[in-house]
C-alpha cells in the first residue's frame, strides 16, 4: 500500500524527527448543497471517500496524531476514519472554531503545533501540508495560513495583509467591507497553529459576526493581538485547496485528481492514448510499457504488469494482470489474469476468476469463481462457473457449465487437454477427463473418462427427398 501512496504523494514530515505536530480534520458539516442523503465527505472521488483523501494526505505528512471532528451523519463517516484517526463528536455545528475546540482535549500536551485540515478538500497534498508546518516553525509564528489567489473570491474568507506583508486578519464574506470584498487572496481553510496559542485563543473567540458562528479565522487577529506573527503561505497550486460543496465541484475535483494520477503514471512509463479518458484509482499500480486505450477504468487494488495492452472500454477492479496480457472490452472484478493472457472483446470476469498463463477468455464470455488452466481457451459465447479447468483445454463456441440447479451451485472439473465441442452443456457436478473429446451439442450429465469420446445428443436422421416433396405440396395448396 505504502509504495502506491508514495508514487503520487511522496513527501513525509517524518523527516523532521523531533517535532511533535498533530492534525485535526474538520468533517462535521452536513454538505446540504450536495443534495444527498449521504454526508458530503462520504462521497467518493476515484473510488475513495473524500474524507479518506484528506486522512491519507495527513498520514503521508507523518503527523504523530490525527483527530477527526464528526457531526452530521457521523454513523456513516466514522467507519471511514476510525482505523486511522481519533474521532470526536461536535454535537452542534456552531462554527469552525467550535469544531477545533471540541478536538483539542484529544491533542496531547507535548504537541507543539496543530494543523487544521478540511475534510472536504481531497486535493490537498502532504507536500503542501509540510510546507505550511515548516513556514510556521521557521519564524515561530503563531499561525501559518495556506492562502490561494483566485479570480472569483466570492464566498471565501479574505486575507488582509499588513504593511509588512504579514496576515493581519481574515474577514469572512458576510462580514467584508466593499474594499475587503475586492481582495482576491483567500483563506484555503488549512492552517498550522502554535498549539499553546491555539488553546488560549479559542477561549476568546466569540460569535459576534454576521453568521453568529464561532470562526476559527478569528484566531488570526487574536494571534496578532498577542504579539505573534501570522504568515500567509500562498499555495503554488490553488487547485489543491478546491473544496467540494456541490456535485459540480466533485466532478471538477475528480478530473483534477485524474490528471494528477495519470500524469504520474505517464511519467513513470505508461502510455495513454487520451489521458482524459482513463480513470485510475489511487491504489492502482502499473508497470512501465503498459498501453492504455481510451475508456479504461482501473479501480481498487489493481496491478498491471509491464507490456500489457488494456482497453478500449475496460473496467478492472481489484484485479491483477500479468505481463504481456491483452484485454479489450473487458470487465473484471477480483480476478487474477496471469501473464500473456487474452481477454475480450466483451469478456466478463467475475469474482474468483483465475486465468493462468497464456489462457484466453474471448468474445461474450462470462467466467465466475473458476480457474482456467495454462493455455486453455474459452474463445466464444461461454459461461464458466465454479469450474477447475486444466491446461490446454479448448471450450467450443457456445459451450457452458450448468452450475446452478436453482438451489445450489455445483462444481465442474475439466482435465488437461480436453476438447469440448461447440454448444455443449456440462451439467454440474460433472468431471471431464483429461484428453477426452466431447461431441458438439452434447448435454453431459455423467463423468467422461480420460481419453474417451462422449456424445450426449440425439442421433441425426436423414429422410431422403422429404424437403423437395414438402415444397411441392406447398406450391399446390
Ligand atoms: C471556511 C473559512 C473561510 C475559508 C473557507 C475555505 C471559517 C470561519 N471560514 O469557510 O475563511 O475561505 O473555509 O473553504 O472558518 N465544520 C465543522 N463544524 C462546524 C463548522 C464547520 O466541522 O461547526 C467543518 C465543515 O464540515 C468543513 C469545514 O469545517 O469541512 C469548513 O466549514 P465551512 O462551513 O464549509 O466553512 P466556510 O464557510 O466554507
Ligand atoms: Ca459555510
Amino acid at each position: 500500500m505504502s509504495t502506491r501512496r508514495e508514487r503520487v504523494d511522496s513527501f513525509s514530515l517524518v523527516d523532521w524527527g523531533c517535532m511533535n505536530v498533530s492534525a485535526i480534520i474538520l468533517a462535521a458539516g452536513s454538505g446540504t448543497r450536495m443534495k444527498s442523503h449521504k454526508p458530503k465527505v462520504t462521497h467518493e472521488l476515484l473510488g475513495r471517500p473524500l474524507v479518506q483523501w484528506v486522512v491519507r494526505a495527513a498520514q503521508d505528512a507523518g503527523f504523530s496524531h490525527i483527530v477527526s471532528v464528526l457531526g452530521h451523519g457521523r454513523e456513516q463517516v466514522a467507519p471511514l476514519v476510525e482505523s486511522d484517526t481519533t474521532i470526536v463528536v461536535q454535537p452542534e455545528q456552531r462554527g469552525t472554531a467550535d469544531a477545533v475546540a471540541v478536538a483539542l482535549p484529544e491533542i496531547d500536551s507535548e504537541t507543539e503545533a496543530v494543523v487544521v485540515l478540511s475534510g472536504d478538500c481531497p486535493l490537498i497534498t502532504s507536500q503542501t501540508i509540510a510546507q505550511l508546518v515548516e513556514a510556521r516553525a521557521e519564524v515561530n509564528a503563531g499561525v501559518a495560513v495556506l492562502t490561494m489567489k483566485v479570480d472569483n473570491p466570492f464566498g471565501y474568507g479574505r486575507i488582509v495583509r499588513d504593511s509588512a506583508d504579514m496576515v493581519a486578519e481574515i474577514v469572512e464574506q458576510k462580514d467584508c467591507s466593499s474594499e475587503q470584498a475586492a481582495i482576491t487572496e483567500c483563506n484555503s481553510g488549512f492552517y498550522c497553529f502554535d498549539a499553546a496559542l491555539l488553546r488560549d485563543a479559542l477561549t476568546k473567540v466569540d460569535s459576534n459576526n454576521a453568521q453568529g458562528e464561532f470562526y476559527l479565522t478569528d484566531v488570526i487577529a487574536l494571534a496578532r493581538e498577542a504579539g505573534r506573527a501570522v504568515v500567509g503561505v500562498v499555495a503554488e497550486d490553488a487547485t489543491e485547496c478546491l473544496g467540494v460543496n456541490t456535485r459540480v465541484q466533485l466532478a471538477e475535483a475528480s478530473s483534477l485528481m485524474r490528471n494528477r494520477i495519470n500524469r504520474a503514471h505517464m511519467l513513470a512509463g505508461v502510455t495513454m492514448w487520451d489521458p482524459t479518458q482513463v480513470w485510475i484509482g489511487p491504489d492502482v499500480e502499473i508497470e512501465p510499457d503498459v498501453e492504455l486505450y481510451p475508456q479504461v477504468i482501473l479501480m481498487g487494488v489493481t496491478k498491471i504488469e509491464k507490456d500489457c495492452v488494456i482497453g478500449p472500454h475496460t473496467r478492472l477492479v481489484d484485479t491483477f494482470v500479468g505481463e504481456g496480457s491483452h484485454l479489450e472490452e473487458t470487465i473484471a472484478e477480483q480476478a487474477r489474469i496471469d501473464a500473456h493472457c487474452s481477454c475480450g472483446p466483451r469478456a466478463y470476469l467475475r469474482t474468483g476468476t483465475h486465468l493462468c498463463e497464456g489462457a484466453k477468455a474471448g468474445t461474450h464470455v462470462e467466467i465466475k469463481k473458476s480457474t482456467i488452466g495454462p493455455k486453455s481457451k474459452v474463445p466464444h459465447l461461454s459461461y464458466i462457473g465454479d469450474t477447475t479447468m486444466g491446461s490446454g483445454v479448448n471450450m467450443g463456441a457456445g459451450s457452458i457449465t450448468c452450475n446452478y440447479d436453482g438451489a445450489h451451485k455445483w462444481p465442474t472439473e475439466i482435465g488437461d487437454s480436453a476438447f469440448v465441442g461447440s454448444d455443449t452443456m456440462l451439467v454440474a457436478p460433472v468431471r471431464i477427463g483429461a484428453g477426452s473429446i466431447v461431441g458438439a451439442g452434447s448435454v453431459i450429465t455423467e463423468e467422461v473418462p480420460a481419453d474417451a469420446l462422449a456424445l450426449g445428443r440425439a442421433r441425426q436422421k436423414n429422410i431422403e427427398g422429404w424437403a423437395a416433396e414438402h415444397r411441392q405440396q406447398q406450391s399446390e395448396s
